[in-house]
Parts: C-alpha cells; sequence; structure tokens
C-alpha cells in the first residue's frame, strides 16, 4: 500500500491508527537495530500497517525464521497478504491473542517483538494485557521494542518489564520518535 492511501486508511481510522504517515526508514533502521536477525527464530509485529517495517525484517529474516504479524484494520490486512513470504504469516486479531496464536504455530516463545501500536489511543484494558502477554511471550532475554510519539507509557513498560527498558529518539520521522527497547530478564 502506497503512502496516498496509508493516509487515506490512517484518516478514517485515526484513534487505531494513531498517525497519518507511515514510519520512516530512519525510524524503521534505529527501531531494528537491536535485532540479531542472524540467531531470531521468531519475530513477532504488531500493528503492520502497510508493512513497512514487516518487509524490512523480511529483508533480513533468516530463511529458516517466521514473522507473525497482527493487524485489526481489514484493509491494511488484505493489502498485507498480498506479501508473498512463506516465512510470513498474517493474522487479523488483535495483538493482546499473540500468546494462542504463537502456540498454534508451534512456537513456545518469541525472539523479538516489534510494536508500532497507538497505545496512548487504547483502552487501558487492552494495552494491560497486550503489554504482559507481550512480556510473557518472549523467552528470555528477548526484546519488545515500541515507538512512541510521547512518554506516555514509560513508566507503563519500566513496570511490566522490571526496570529493564532503554530510550532512544528519531527525529528524522513525521512526528518525531521515542524508542522503547524493553529487555525480559
Ligand atoms: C501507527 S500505525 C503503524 C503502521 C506501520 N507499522 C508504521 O510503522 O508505519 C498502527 C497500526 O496498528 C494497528 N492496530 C491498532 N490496534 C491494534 C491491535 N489491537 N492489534 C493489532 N493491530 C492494531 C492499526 O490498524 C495500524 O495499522
Amino acid at each position: 500500500m502506497n503512502k496516498i492511501n496509508f493516509l487515506k486508511e490512517s484518516l478514517k481510522n485515526i484513534r487505531t491508527s494513531g498517525t497519518l504517515f507511515p514510519s520512516s526508514r530512519f525510524l524503521v533502521s534505529k527501531l531494528l537495530k537491536g535485532v540479531d536477525f542472524k540467531t531470531a527464530k521468531l519475530i513477532v509485529e504488531f500493528g503492520p500497517g502497510n508493512g513497512i517495517i514487516t518487509n524490512n525484517i523480511l529483508n533480513s529474516l533468516q530463511p529458516d525464521a517466521k514473522l507473525i504479524i497482527f493487524e485489526i484494520n481489514d484493509n491494511f490486512y488484505n493489502a498485507l497478504l498480498k506479501i508473498d513470504d512463506n516465512r510470513l504469516v498474517v493474522v487479523k486479531q488483535s495483538a493482546d491473542t499473540v500468546i494462542e496464536v504463537i502456540k498454534a504455530h508451534n512456537f513456545e516463545n518469541a525472539d523479538y517483538i516489534i510494536s508500532s501500536l497507538p497505545l496512548t489511543n487504547m483502552p487501558k484494558t487492552i494495552t494491560t494485557s497486550i503489554l504482559n502477554n507481550a512480556y510473557n511471550c518472549l523467552k528470555s532475554k528477548g526484546c519488545f521494542f515500541q515507538y512512541q510519539y510521547s512518554l506516555t507509557y514509560y513508566s507503563n513498560l519500566k513496570e511490566t518489564f522490571k526496570g529493564k527498558i532503554s530510550l532512544s529518539f528519531e527525529s528524522l520521522n513525521i512526528p518525531p520518535a521515542f524508542i522503547y527497547t524493553c529487555q525480559k530478564d
């Protein structure tokens, strides 16, 4: 899906999309900087939208690894289904179902979760469930990467990941974004 269609789709669903523009290549590159693609067997993505991050992950993913992505928007989901890659599983369910979905694909846990969910726009009960399930679904030393346009979720993430959280910033994005890196014990 191109940038114009992303803009139209996001305008229609601004509460769940949380932005009007897809992530810049600078943000995507910083978000994926901490991923060790040589060893990752399962990467999970929350909120792929038009697939800008998805495609970058697939470019570096090992041939025997999997990428499972969760998208609730019908039009984004249908566009994502067109990505022809047998390492990719596109799921039209909310991210909080992550544990049951990875189990259904014969995985016990994930190496990394990459999230661009608009946490601040979502009901608190859902975000709490998503963050707890993300933590539980990661393997030991696995990482959860989340970008946001504000620092509103810093304390929630710190609490969920028991303080193992670091922060970086990318100004070359509309709007500029903070990146949280949260590591499981
Ligand atoms: C800010 S957009 C990110 C798009 C793209 N990943 C990027 O970085 O440009 C957020 C995406 O999260 C999706 N989304 C919102 N709530 C969700 C949920 N509970 N589970 C899965 N996806 C969700 C929206 O439909 C939207 O595509």
